[in-house]
């Protein structure tokens, strides 16, 4: 493996009037994906696996304080009392209930009053290289999925997204996920472009640490899914047995289902014939990707059908690499930013993902579909550092992650947002989890 270069951070959110608008924008979704909710359901915790989503408001405020108002306004923190009530790792996610965090309104003056602070610091001082604006706005829009996720777990009946829109049929000759395209032997390059690389598009210029440096490798010849595995195939794997066969399970996730008494995906009913999206319960769509799966789920499955799960190499590989250009895309189909709806069920399109093979305007040149967007995916690697890696703006955003046990997850969901998810973005969970939107897809 060579390293072409050094990680570090580029210019980004182009102008002070571009920031201040992504800013804006992304704030508007905060706001509005908590209009609905009642004040008792923003405090409440709804899973011991969750933050009250209270807590994630201030902890977006708290953010922006720290790194917008203070590290590069070089002003006071506007609330330095806060800073440890909302330090994600000071308190884990399963003691957040008790934590003196603000109440709703309090919280949603916290973001107000921060935000004009990061507004006037703009109008002062510009964004310079962008970087801090494009990390903090980033962590807003990362912390609007996990409160989707948060969402979907409190299961409030008559939920809407601000704006949800319904997603097309899918082709008519559904794909089961089983299908898999060749990919054959050979180089490729992996992680995110170096500093320096150009801002404008296909780059935005910003990656995070984990993605760099950018490296090639040589990947065997292997195959993988040309769609994820759907709600179908994954139900015959359930009524075929699939929680019963002790030989297609690895120890631990065995354990862990009979620990928990697994006996479906989280979210289907125990018919069988229905699934949770956000706040309705819907009919078992046999099309759509299966989601909520643990990555011992996905591993089970994977080795039923004599398979496994892709590797992140793989992942990317099959995503973004042009064999006839020799060079790896920024996206799946070029160097466009997902068109949501387009190329892509991302953005809080649909409170779900879409039918396999929906974007056909998705393909990678390998041809395979819906790797942004719609869910997470699994893969079989650790959350490990590139070699070379080199944290950057701050530690705790990676480091603490790797080589502890979390496995990677790529490509997005129908609820990540489009400038956060790029084919490098690795995103990490513990294998037992399953509140995060993800499937996957198998390789051979
Ligand atoms: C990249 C989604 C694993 O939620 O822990 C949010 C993102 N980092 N605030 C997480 C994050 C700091 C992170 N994940
Ligand atoms: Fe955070």
């Amino acid at each position: 493996m060579t390293v072409m270069s050094s990680p570090s951070a580029a210019a980004v959110t182009g102008s002070a009037s571009d920031a201040a608008t992504a800013l804006g924008e992304a704030r508007e979704r905060t706001l509005a994906m908590v209009t609905p909710v009642s004040d008792e359901d923003l405090e409440r915790v709804h899973s011991t696996l969750m933050s009250p989503l209270v807590w994630d408001l201030g902890h977006i405020a708290a953010f922006e304080d720290l790194w917008l108002v203070h590290r590069y306004g070089q002003r006071r923190l506007l609330r330095a009392d806060l800073l440890e009530v909302y330090d994600a790792l000071e308190t884990p996610r399963s003691g957040r209930g008790e934590l003196p965090f603000l109440g709703p309104a309090a919280a949603r003056e916290y973001l107000d009053e921060v935000r004009s602070r990061t507004l006037e610091v703009i109008d002062q001082r510009g964004v310079g290289d962008g970087l801090l604006h494009e990390l903090v706005l980033r962590h807003e829009h990362q912390h609007s999925e996990t409160m989707l996720q948060t969402l979907q777990l409190a299961q409030l009946d008559g939920y809407e997204l601000p704006g949800q829109q319904a997603v097309p049929d899918g082709p008519e000759d559904p794909p089961s996920g089983l299908e898999l395209v060749e990919i054959a032997a050979g180089e490729c390059t992996l992680g995110a472009p170096p500093n320096g690389a150009p801002a404008e598009p296909p780059w935005t210029g910003f990656a995070y640490d984990n993605e760099r440096p950018r490296h090639h490798t040589d990947v065997r010849a292997f195959r993988i899914g040309r769609t994820p595995i759907t709600n179908a195939t994954y139900l015959n794997f359930v009524e075929g047995g699939g929680y019963q066969r002790r030989e297609w399970w690895s120890a631990e996730g065995w354990a862990w289902k009979e620990e928990y008494d697994i006996t479906r995906p989280g979210g289907w009913t125990a018919d069988h014939r229905g699934e949770r999206r956000l706040g309705s319960l819907e009919p078992l769509h046999p099309h759509r990707p299966v989601v909520h799966v643990s990555w011992f789920e996905a591993d089970a499955f994977a080795r039923s059908r004599g398979a496994r799960l892709p590797t992140e190499s793989e992942w990317e590989k099959a995503a973004t690499w042009d064999q006839e250009e020799g060079a790896a895309r920024a996206y799946p189909w070029g160097s466009e930013p997902p068109v949501p709806g387009v190329h892509a069920n991302v953005d809080q399109l649909a409170p779900g993902p879409a039918p396999a093979g929906a974007y056909p305007a998705g393909a990678s040149p390998y041809g395979c579909l819906g790797m942004i967007g719609d869910v997470w995916e699994w893969t079989a690697s650790d959350f490990t550092a590139y070699p070379g890696f080199r944290p950057h703006p701050y530690k705790e955003y990676s480091e603490p992650f790797f080589e502890a046990g979390y496995r990677v997850l790529r490509g997005g969901s129908w609820a990540t947002r489009s400038r956060v998810v790029t084919p490098t973005f690795r995103n990490w969970d513990h294998p037992q989890r399953r509140q995060i939107f993800s499937g996957f897809r198998v390789a051979e």
